[in-house]
C-alpha cells in the first residue's frame, strides 16, 4: 500500500512530515443532486486512485445554507471537517477565525498562479497565501428553457424582461406554468440577482450588491427590480414554496414549466438525465449585460495528523489538475477555472459562458454572484436575501422594500 501511495503524491511528497501517511479526508460538500453527485464522485474516484480513503459528510440543501450551519457547528466543537466546500469571502472569514490551512507548497509546486486568472486567484488567497482551490466558474444569470414547450406555444428566448413577461403571459394562458421555482430563500436570491443584473445594468449591479451604495439600493432601478419579482411571483405555481432546484429544474424537463432562472449547476441536472442542449433544452443569458460568476472551491481545515494533511495535499493538488477540471466541470454545467482546459468536449452552452466570461472579463462587467457567497460576507448578504424573500412572499410594494433594502444593509455593517 505504501508503495503505491509514494508514486502517487510525488508532487506532494516535499511535505516532509506527510509523506509516510496515508491520504485521508473527511469532505464537507452539499452536492446531492443527480448532476452534482456525479460530479463529486469524479474526485471521490481520483481520490481513492491515489490511495486516499474519502470520507463523505454530504449536507443537503442547494446554496449550502444547511452544509454552512453544519461547518460552524463542527468547528465549534473543535472537531473540523479536513477540507470542506467553501467559497467567496467565507474562506477569508474562516481564515481570520485561524482555523484554515496553508495550501500555497501545492500551489506553488503545482503553478496555480499560472493557470489561474487573477480574478479567481484572488478569491482563493488569505494574506497573500493560498488557502483554497477552485474547481470551476458557475455562471449564475442563466434562463433555461424546454424546447418543445417554447416551439409549441411560438415563443423565442426572451432578449427584455418585457418579452420575458410577454411568453410568460402566453404560457399562462395556454396552461403551462411560466417559470419554475423553488420558493427557498437562496432560489429567490438567485433570480433577483439575475433580474438586478438585467435591469440595473453591470454598473448599477456593482454598486449596489458590491459596494453597497445606498443610492443604488434605494434607487428608482431598484424598485424596478422589484417591481419585475412582483411580476415574476404571478408566473410560478402555487406549490413553489419550499421546492428544491433540481425539481424545479425537472419541471422543465417534463414541460410542466417553460422557464427556470437558475446557474448552470441545472444543466448538470438536464445532463445528468440525458437532455442534450440546443435540442431539449434551451439556455441563454437573463436579459441585459454582464456575467455572474460564482466560483466553487475547497478550502482545508487545520487538523492533526499526517494522514489529513496527506489527504489535503492530494486533494489541493487533484481539485486544480487539468485532467479533474475538465471531467468535473463536464457532469457539473460549470467550465473550468483554468484556463488551460479545452472546451473541444464541452456544449454549446459552455462555450457561450466561456466567452461571454472572457468577454465581460475585458469590459469590467464580469461581477461576483451575491446570492452565491462571492460578493459579500454573510452578514451583509444574508440582510439583502431576507428582504428579497420577505418581498417575495408578501404584498409588499416596491417602495417598502427599497427602504427595508437599504436599512437591513446599513444595519449589516
Ligand atoms: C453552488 C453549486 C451548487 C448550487 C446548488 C451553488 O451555490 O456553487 O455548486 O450546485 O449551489 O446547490
Amino acid at each position: 500500500m505504501k508503495s503505491v501511495f509514494f508514486g502517487a503524491v510525488s508532487a506532494t511528497a516535499l511535505i516532509a512530515s506527510a509523506v509516510h501517511a496515508e491520504p485521508q479526508a473527511e469532505v464537507l460538500h452539499w452536492w446531492t443532486s443527480g448532476g452534482e453527485a456525479k460530479s463529486v464522485a469524479v474526485l471521490q474516484e481520483e481520490f481513492a486512485a491515489k490511495g486516499g480513503t474519502w470520507t463523505d459528510m454530504p449536507v443537503a440543501g442547494g446554496g449550502g445554507d444547511a452544509a454552512m450551519t453544519a461547518l460552524r457547528a463542527r468547528v465549534l466543537s473543535g472537531n473540523a471537517p479536513t477540507a470542506v466546500q467553501l467559497k467567496g469571502p467565507a474562506i477569508q472569514e474562516w481564515y481570520e477565525e485561524g482555523v484554515l490551512a496553508d495550501i500555497s507548497a501545492v500551489a506553488e509546486a503545482q503553478g496555480w498562479a499560472d493557470v489561474l486568472p487573477a480574478s479567481i486567484a484572488g478569491h482563493m488567497k488569505c494574506e497573500g497565501n493560498w488557502c483554497a482551490a477552485p474547481v470551476n466558474v458557475h455562471r449564475v444569470d442563466w434562463i433555461w428553457a424546454n424546447a418543445d414547450v417554447l416551439e409549441a406555444n411560438g415563443i423565442d428566448m426572451p432578449t427584455t424582461w418585457d418579452e420575458f413577461n410577454a411568453a410568460a403571459e402566453k404560457l399562462q394562458a395556454a396552461g403551462v406554468i411560466p417559470l419554475a421555482h423553488g420558493g427557498q430563500a437562496w432560489q429567490d436570491a438567485t433570480v433577483f440577482e439575475a433580474v438586478a443584473l438585467g435591469i440595473l445594468g453591470p454598473d448599477g449591479f456593482r454598486k449596489a450588491f458590491v459596494d453597497l451604495d445606498m443610492d443604488t439600493l434605494k434607487s428608482d432601478e431598484m424598485k424596478a427590480v422589484f417591481d419585475q419579482m412582483r411580476t415574476m411571483r404571478g408566473y410560478v405555481d402555487e406549490n413553489f414554496s419550499g421546492r428544491d432546484w433540481n425539481l424545479a429544474t425537472a419541471m422543465v424537463m417534463n414541460g410542466e414549466a417553460a422557464f427556470q432562472i437558475m446557474g448552470d449547476w441545472a444543466k448538470g441536472e438536464f445532463m445528468a438525465a440525458g437532455k442534450v442542449p440546443g435540442e431539449d433544452f434551451l439556455c441563454a443569458s437573463v436579459p441585459g449585460d454582464g456575467f455572474l460568476y460564482n466560483v466553487d472551491s475547497f478550502a482545508m481545515f487545520d487538523v492533526d495528523g499526517d494522514d489529513k494533511k496527506a489527504g489535503q495535499d492530494l486533494l489541493a493538488e487533484l481539485i486544480v489538475g487539468q485532467n479533474f477540471q475538465k471531467v468535473f466541470n463536464l457532469n457539473k454545467g460549470s467550465i473550468p477555472a483554468r484556463t488551460d482546459v479545452s472546451l473541444e468536449e464541452f456544449d454549446s452552452c459552455a462555450h457561450l459562458s466561456a466567452k461571454d466570461m472572457s468577454e465581460s472579463s475585458d469590459n469590467g462587467s464580469l461581477l461576483p454572484s451575491y446570492a452565491h457567497g462571492m460578493a459579500l460576507r454573510g452578514a451583509q448578504s444574508g440582510a439583502i436575501t431576507d428582504v428579497v424573500t420577505a418581498h417575495f412572499n408578501s404584498d409588499m410594494s416596491s417602495d417598502e422594500a427599497v427602504n427595508m433594502l437599504a436599512d437591513a444593509v446599513a444595519n449589516s455593517m
